[in-house]
């Protein structure tokens, strides 16, 4: 909670000092306990040599609820007289230069319901200490550029945790005299606090190995509770796939004798890559085929992938401060989205990341919360686990692979990891990493890291016939972002083609932008070439090209670039949605065009084309990218616009639609591969446009789909689509099912409450609210605040923006409620009322009175305090 009244204050980037103490070695010793868990530390502290600062005070972070129970140095108990204490730091102001210091603290993991520091997920001990979370478990220098070793003694009963799990490799274990257990572990890679991880519990375990290429053996081992270890081994694979990938690409083999993966039912993020001991939400980590769709999955397999790649980017090499944050998380992000491409799809997974990047990163450098891939300061870092830090900090990441080309950038790599293994670094040394390897000045580059805002590139063309010369003028600008009014030229690569006339590549390559306008010309050409600019979306832009429809049904059929012919396809879509959104608000008869019909009759029909393509080409731009490119978002309009675009295009093309549901559909057991996985989305995309007809016969093709499925994919694609196309009685009666079928599976039953909190139908409020009553529905558990909550504010836009304002006051009562509970996932589920601006004024008024009555409520924590008081700027 803030301090006494006062207002939090922000952390700048440029007060950055290196520490005054080192911690050379750590030990810890936890008794853990339902009523209180004792923690006892034991630390050889140095002062830092590198620091000038003389007679600088030794100052631990120590959270308000830690209970000091006795402090001493080199074996002196210090008296009250001897140290400060506030809300965050306790001050030892003198110290000698070398000394042990040993801390005892009382903590009360049972009371812990914001998820931070040790807490209790069903009944096991579990810990989160990313970003600032070990400061509530015992007093330390919790910042990443201390970096320990780590010997940790864990002690709890024997029957109710017989599972004691630390970091690195387990060195002793037996028994105390009063019956508990005990289990010590040794990591010895010195590493900051926020990579510490303990867990204690009653669990099951799936055990594996994997030989490292070096011929290393490790054992591989994932934990989870007893009735879900028949859902490990996809993980478990992907883990296996993950660390062969590294070898091979990145040149980079694990490090300890034991990787550990432990799910946990409550856990605010995806997953956590404590260092060989990642915690991961059971979201992340559990599937079957009969409760896990494709893209769970995908996901399980992006998330394990990715956890495990921090262990080289992340926790061999770590951040140095947390402005550095993008450091670890766009470089990981980008190596997960390399490998699950590798795996897959390498063209599906780019659209999708680009799909979110377009919706929901772009909207958040439009909105109050903008900020740099390396912010410049923050009140609350976890409010900084960022869309932009994540997916636009891999863009950034990807577009020095696009200039610098896959040798040398696997260069940079090799000398970055080696010139900084076990420190702790900047996005600075990254990138000079780079540089080294390449010759090349990257300086104009790292204005990527320091500019936020999303630049807009205006492209337009000429051509001149006689030279048969072709000229392409690019325009680059940024708007203004809070706190940047001026953005300076940002030097990126625009990866193209130029296509003739019968679809032939004239020319293709990189052009690298540096100048605010920049012209490029092509000579001897025989003809006027149609251009594909931004392959592969080679850089986060929004870019724009008076093209004519010929022009993109031309990228469509025949760009060699999947991203583009998919995107080609968007911008017709777009266009055509945009201008139906006028013709809705002065009142006029929505039409369909017959050329639109034509296009999409001939990518249906057309069955040599890959199933994958087909089924992204076909899908509408969503409500939130329509609602993204808007200047003002008309909610209704757009969804209207949609839905009527959906039943025309399903009218128009029905007997297409029927023959892709029959060609798609297949008796072959489930597998998720990226070719079934295909089929299966070509298959439900057809079934919604079907259904969106709202005929019966369609009605009982769906639910012959739902009962005779043996994959949670088509299951859930039946319901789902049922419910949201208007089948009332039809879609309560597998709501039912679902559910009886289902109740014992939390993962599975977050779906259905998702599926109901998303669907538009009118009286969506009261429907959530009598969904928050369910006596599966729980307020402390993250995941279910997020199928609810989550779903219903930013999945049901018309239900959320109804014009009475009850959706924005029903989300203000749950941060509300929420701002004492859980902090962090308060701040997140805040996100949708941060972006009041982008609504007509009568909307605005509404939205911005919930977030003064949220700030008025009382006592705010720094993390819903930072969200609130930045958007009512
Ligand atoms: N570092 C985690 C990841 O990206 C995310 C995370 C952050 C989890 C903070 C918990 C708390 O892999
Ligand atoms: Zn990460």
């Amino acid at each position: 909670m803030s301090q006494h009244n006062q207002q939090p204050q922000p952390i700048y980037l440029k007060d950055y000092q290196v520490p005054a103490y080192l911690i050379e070695h750590t030990e810890l010793r936890f008794e853990l306990d339902e009523q209180e868990t004792l923690v006892r530390a034991t630390l050889r502290v140095r002062r830092n040599p590198a620091c000038t600062r003389s007679k600088a005070a030794l100052e631990l972070h120590g959270h308000e609820t830690l209970e000091l129970c006795r402090l001493s140095i080199n074996g002196e108990i210090l008296s009250e007289r001897d140290f400060s204490r506030n809300e965050e730091l306790l001050t030892i102001p003198s110290v000698p230069t070398e000394f042990t210091l040993e801390c005892l603290t009382r903590i009360h993991p049972e009371l812990n319901t914001a998820l931070e520091g040790l807490y209790k997920s069903d009944g096991m001990f579990c810990t989160q200490c990313e970003a600032e979370g070990f400061r509530r478990i015992t007093f330390y220098p919790d910042r990443p550029d201390v970096m320990s070793v780590f010997r940790t003694r864990v002690v709890a009963d024997r029957s109710r945790y017989p599972v004691l799990l630390s970091n690195g490799n387990p060195v002793e274990s037996g028994y105390e005299d009063d019956g508990r257990h005990f289990v010590t572990w040794e990591d010895p890679f010195p590493k900051p606090a926020y990579l510490f991880a303990l867990v204690a519990g009653d669990l099951a375990v799936l055990e594996d190995s994997y030989t490292t290429a070096s011929g290393r053996p490790v054992k591989l081992q994932i934990y989870a509770d007893s009735k879900d270890l028949d859902k490990l081994d996809h993980a478990m694979l992907s883990l296996k796939r993950a660390m062969q990938w590294d070898e091979q690409v990145y040149g980079r083999e694990y490090d300890l004798d034991i990787y550990m993966i432990v799910a946990v039912d409550f856990f605010n993020m995806g997953a956590m890559e404590n260092k060989g001991l990642n915690i991961f939400n059971t979201s992340c980590v559990l599937a079957s085929p009969q409760t896990t769709t494709d893209a769970a999955f995908q996901r399980v397999e992006g998330v394990v992938a990715h956890e495990y790649f921090h262990n080289w980017s992340g926790n061999r090499v770590t951040c140095r401060d947390w402005f550095q944050l993008s450091l670890k998380e766009g470089f990981t992000v980008f190596r997960d989205a390399e490998f699950s491409a590798d795996m897959n799809s390498r063209t599906v997974k780019r659209i999708e990341d680009v799909s979110l990047l377009r919706t929901a990163q772009f909207a958040e450098d439009a909105g109050p919360m903008a900020h740099p891939v390396r912010p410049e300061s923050f009140i609350e870092i976890s409010n900084f686990y960022t869309l932009t830090v994540y997916e636009k900090g891999a863009e950034v990441v990807r577009m020095l692979h696009t200039l610098l080309g896959p040798e040398q950038f696997r260069r940079g790599t090799d000398l970055y990891f080696e010139r900084h293994d076990g420190q702790a670094v900047t996005t600075d040394e990254f990138v000079q990493a780079m540089a080294d390897v390449s010759g090349r000045d990257l300086t104009q580059f790292k204005r990527w890291y320091s500019q936020a805002g999303t630049p807009r590139i205006q492209v337009s063309d000429s051509w001149d016939d006689v030279a048969g010369c072709y000229r392409l003028t690019f325009r680059q600008s940024c708007p203004a972002t809070p706190g940047q009014d001026e953005k300076l030229p940002f030097h990126m690569p625009i990866a193209y083609g130029l296509l003739a006339a019968d679809g032939r590549e004239l020319a293709a390559g990189v052009l690298e932008l540096t100048d605010a306008e920049q012209s490029f010309s092509f000579d001897d050409l025989s003809e006027r070439p149609v251009p594909s600019l931004l392959r592969g979306f080679s850089a986060p832009v929004k870019l724009s090209f008076s093209y004519s429809d010929e022009q993109l049904l031309h990228l469509l059929r025949h760009d060699c670039d999947g991203f583009n012919r998919w995107d080609a396809g968007q911008r017709i879509a777009v266009a055509l949605m945009q201008s139906l959104m006028v013709d809705y608000r002065s009142g006029r008869e929505l039409r369909l065009p017959e050329s639109l019909v034509d296009t999409w009759r001939s990518l249906l029909t057309d069955a040599s084309l890959d199933p994958a393509m087909v089924a992204h080409l076909l899908r509408l731009p969503s409500e939130a990218y329509l609602s993204e490119l808007a200047d003002v978002i008309d909610v209704e309009a757009i969804h209207e616009v949609r839905e009527f675009l959906l039943k025309a295009l399903a009218q128009a093309l029905l007997p297409e639609w029927s023959a892709v549901y029959n060609r798609s559909s297949s008796e072959e057991p489930y597998a998720p591969d990226a070719a079934a996985c295909a089929r299966r989305s070509l298959k439900n995309l057809s079934l919604g446009y079907l259904l969106a007809t709202g005929e019966e016969v369609w009605l009982t093709l769906a639910e012959e789909q739902f009962n005779n499925a043996d994959n949670m994919t088509d299951q859930q694609a039946a319901l789902a689509l049922v419910v949201h196309s208007g089948f009332r009685q039809a879609g309560e009666r597998l709501l039912a099912e679902f559910q009886a079928q289902w109740q014992h599976e939390a993962l599975v039953m977050n779906q259905w409450f998702s599926i109901q909190a998303s669907d538009p139908w009118p009286g969506a409020l009261g429907r959530v609210q009598r969904l928050q009553e369910h006596p599966l529905f729980d307020a402390r558990n993250p995941n279910k605040l997020r199928s609810v909550v989550a779903a219903f504010c930013g999945q049901n836009a018309v239900s959320f923006h109804a014009a009475d304002g009850s959706g924005y006051a029903y989300l203000a009562d749950w941060i509300i409620q929420l701002n004492k509970q859980n902090p962090q996932i308060a701040s997140r589920l805040l996100t949708p009322l941060t972006r009041w601006k982008r609504y007509p004024e009568e909307v605005q008024l509404l939205m911005k009175a919930q977030l003064a009555r949220i700030l008025d409520s009382g006592e705010l924590s720094r993390d819903v305090y930072e969200v609130v008081s930045k958007s009512l700027v």
